[in-house]
């Protein structure tokens, strides 16, 4: 790549033509086939209604994927429900339902109005001897029926040999050729119980190929942590359709994830799919929050640290080329870079994150607030970004410029009396005081600011997030508040401390001293920020 190419550049294009010359049979195109509605449903503790399934398909189908397994509708009501709202839907993607290989299963997901039905059924040993008590035969004859019937109503029909990892190799070899003959358009190869490794993957995806001529499907589960190296090893043997779910959500440890694979297919093989990946962090927030399971914040492509950078080298080297430390940039995943302000920083970031933010200081002042942020560092904590304002307010001198103060708090509260706080606030010279009760001390102190009149009139808290920084009785505590004024101007404001109740005031003024720099243009740099925040998650 040349120089101006590597500085414009959102990844280092890898060289992909060894792979190639020794996987011949990789394919340059991939089909994604997303499961997060039926095996990432099947997530322990994970129920969904039918309304939160149709968002996640409209979601899904946005988001670029081929084949939606929506669920299964012999299995209930609302699955049906949903298919049957699915099917008037206007998609790109198909819907498929999946299907135990047995007549009234098919015939649920045909009446629901699927138009794909995947069927499986079991050729392990193990499962056929325990769980569905039928001879090898008998296997093989639902298997070829089950298809034949499909294809029969006109859909296109994928089979599974559920656990076919720990099948017979010579069984599955029958099961495939029967099903192929029958009419299976896609032949899925599941790792049921996540228990292959990638050259034993490679080689079974190899082998298969050797015998059928229909594409083949990956099924990797995660139970070693190796479903996205498996689904890897499948495709360069030749698998043609991956079957993933988005953050890797499903049964157990869960299934291969979309993004890390789509990604790794993308960057790493140089084979392509229909994916949005610029949608990729969206839809993992929406799953996340829809499953009420979160990433790990290491977790690739989508993590909360998969693009945060802290120690001072690396931050320099990032100011210079983002790709230094970076695979490739965040914006590519729909992600965010961020900056995280610890004991390893140097002046150089902390120059970076003012410049970034219009936000003018001296070099002495740049090295003071280095100086504190090591210090806290040094006493096993980072910094955030607001506490990273707060900060730079107190270096530069702004917060004695504060036109609100906390003069006086009295709060009382017990089992025999109801929560008040009494406070006197210092407003441009003035003392206000105010008093107010509340459901516990923290909520009535809050209602007695909010009851003060300030030169940008009664200020509405809407907004109040408090997290412990330390453990321990006495430990540190931050709080964040949302400050809504009259017209609407929003502010947010910061404060830690060791008293809960005298750090949520003390959040509470530094957004109303914000609030009124802002007003009053004069700068605060908290405001600046905050600002420049604001303006850069708009664009
Ligand atoms: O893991 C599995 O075997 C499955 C089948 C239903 C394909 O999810
Ligand atoms: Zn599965």
């Amino acid at each position: 790549m040349r120089e101006d190419d590597v500085s414009k550049a959102k990844y280092l294009v890898a060289d992909t033509s060894a792979l190639r010359a020794e996987c011949p049979d990789m394919p340059k195109r991939i089909k994604v086939f997303d499961t997060t509605l039926r095996d990432g449903e099947q997530t322990p503790g994970v129920n969904l209604t039918s309304d939160e399934k149709y968002r996640t398909a409209m979601l899904l189908d946005s988001l670029g994927v081929d084949v939606i397994e929506a669920g299964f509708p012999a299995s209930s009501a609302g699955e049906v429900e949903l298919f049957k709202r699915l099917s008037d839907a206007p998609m790109s993607a198909k819907i498929c339902a999946l299907a135990r290989a047995s007549t009234p299963d098919i015939d649920a997901a045909l009446s629901a109005g699927a138009n794909y039905v995947h069927v499986f059924i079991a050729t392990s040993d193990i499962h056929m001897k325990y769980k569905l008590k039928m001879s090898r035969e008998e296997v093989l004859d639902r298997a070829v029926k089950s298809v034949e019937y499909v294809k029969a109503h006109g859909l296109p029909a994928e089979f599974s040999c559920e656990d076919a990892t720990r099948s017979d190799p010579e069984f599955i070899k029958q099961v495939y050729m029967a099903v192929e003959d029958a009419g299976a358009d896609m032949l899925n190869v599941p790792d049921t119980v996540g228990a292959s490794t990638p050259r034993t993957v490679y080689r079974m995806i190899r082998e298969i190929r050797g015998y059928v001529k229909r594409p083949i499907s990956m099924h990797m589960h995660n139970d070693f942590g190796l479903a996205v190296a498996n689904t890897l090893a499948g495709v360069e043997a030749g698998a043609q359709q991956i079957q993933v779910t988005v953050n890797g959500v499903g049964e157990r440890a869960g299934n291969a994830s979309l993004e890390e694979v789509v990604m790794a297919l993308r960057l790493l093989y140089g084979i392509e799919t229909n994916i949005q990946t610029e949608k990729l962090f969206e839809a993992s927030q929406f799953v996340a929050k829809l499953f009420k399971v979160w990433p790990s914040p290491n977790k690739a492509i989508v993590g909360e640290n998969a693009f945060a950078h802290t120690a001072g080298i690396h931050v320099h080297g990032i100011q210079a080329n983002a790709l230094t430390y970076e695979p490739f940039l965040p914006e590519l995943v729909g992600q965010k870079r961020r900056i995280l302000f610890g004991k390893l920083i140097g002046t150089s970031a902390v120059k970076a994150w003012l410049g970034e933010r219009g936000i003018k200081a001296t070099e002495e002042e740049i090295k003071a607030v280095t100086g504190k942020i090591k210090e806290i560092g040094d006493r096993g904590r980072g910094v955030r970004d607001l506490e990273l304002m707060a900060i730079i307010d107190s270096v530069t001198g702004r917060s004695s410029k504060q036109r609100i103060a906390l003069k006086q708090l009295l709060v009382t509260t017990g089992t025999e009396a109801k929560p008040t706080a009494r406070i006197t606030l210092s407003v441009d010279s003035k003392e206000i005081p105010a008093e107010k009760s509340g459901d516990g001390p923290v909520d009535a102190a809050l209602n007695a600011i909010e009851s003060v009149p300030t030169p940008l009139g009664r200020l509405k808290l809407k907004e109040y997030h408090l997290d412990p920084l330390t453990g321990g009785s006495d430990a540190l505590c931050e709080v964040y508040t949302t400050l809504q004024s009259e017209s609407g101007e929003e502010e947010t404001g910061y404060a830690v401390g060791p008293d809960i109740v005298i750090t949520s005031i003390q959040a509470m003024i530094n957004g109303m001293n914000c609030l009124l720099d802002r007003r009053a243009s004069r700068g605060s740099i908290a405001s600046h920020a905050a600002e420049a925040e604001r303006n850069q998650e708009k664009r």
